[in-house]
């Protein structure tokens, strides 16, 4: 491996690729950075304080507080945080920020992981590995309310549908960065397989790659 290697990966909440990107990162050996959480933390930040999600400039300072090393995933991972975070996202000055940070992280030694919904077309476009990883909406809302479920919650299917739907087209939609397959990324659409053989498929793509290098 040369002295940094980064696996870019990106795609819609709830495709699987948080697991794949903890997966590789482990299995390579490469530090971890799930990007969503710097975009909740800022909007955390703003609900604490009981701002509104369109105050750009107290979001920007949210923005540069963010310390990568204190992303606290059991107080982000809240639903109503990921919505906020999906519309603070939409600010260039605020993505400005955190895409620095994110690209500091991907520098070190000896590479990471990324994962989010623009590490290989914006934050990491010269990515050893670019993965775009899919699952249709219906799956991906038959996967929550099954997570709901195993915890002892209840949900409404058609209302955690309707859900992705609109974050999908807030996240695709946006004008700044928005969530798109980078034009030399792997597609893995999830939708009909399981995260084993995600991670299987997505290690067979890294092995690929690794081993033509050496051959170089
Ligand atoms: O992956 P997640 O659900 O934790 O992300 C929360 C929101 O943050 C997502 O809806 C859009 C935004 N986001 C982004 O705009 N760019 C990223 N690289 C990661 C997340």
């Amino acid at each position: 491996m040369t002295s940094t290697f980064t696996i870019a990966i990106d795609g819609p909440a709830g495709a699987g690729k948080g697991t794949l990107a903890r997966r590789l990162a482990d299995h390579y050996r490469l530090n971890l950075l799930d990007t969503g959480l710097t975009y909740r933390a800022v909007a955390y930040a703003l609900i604490q304080y009981a701002l509104p999600l369109d105050n750009v400039s107290a979001a920007e300072t949210a923005a540069r507080q963010v310390d990568l090393a204190k992303l606290d995933r059991t107080v982000l991972s809240a639903h109503a945080v990921g919505e906020a975070a999906s519309k603070i996202a939409v600010f260039p000055t605020v993505r400005r920020i955190l895409v620095e940070k994110q690209r500091d992280f991907a520098r070190t030694p000896p590479g990471a992981v990324l994962d989010g919904r623009d590490i290989g077309t914006v934050v990491c476009p010269e990515a050893d590995i670019k993965l775009y990883v899919t699952a249709s909406a219906e799956v991906r809302a038959r996967r929550r309310l099954a997570e709901i479920e195993s915890i002892g919650g209840t949900a409404n299917f058609a209302e955690i549908l309707a859900d992705i739907v609109r974050r999908d087209e807030r996240d695709m939609g946006r004008a700044d960065s928005p969530l798109m397959p980078a034009a030399d990324a792997h597609l893995l659409d999830t939708s009909e397989m399981a995260i084993e053989a995600a991670f299987l498929a997505a290690m067979a793509i890294v092995d690929d790659v690794l081993a033509r290098r050496n051959k170089a």
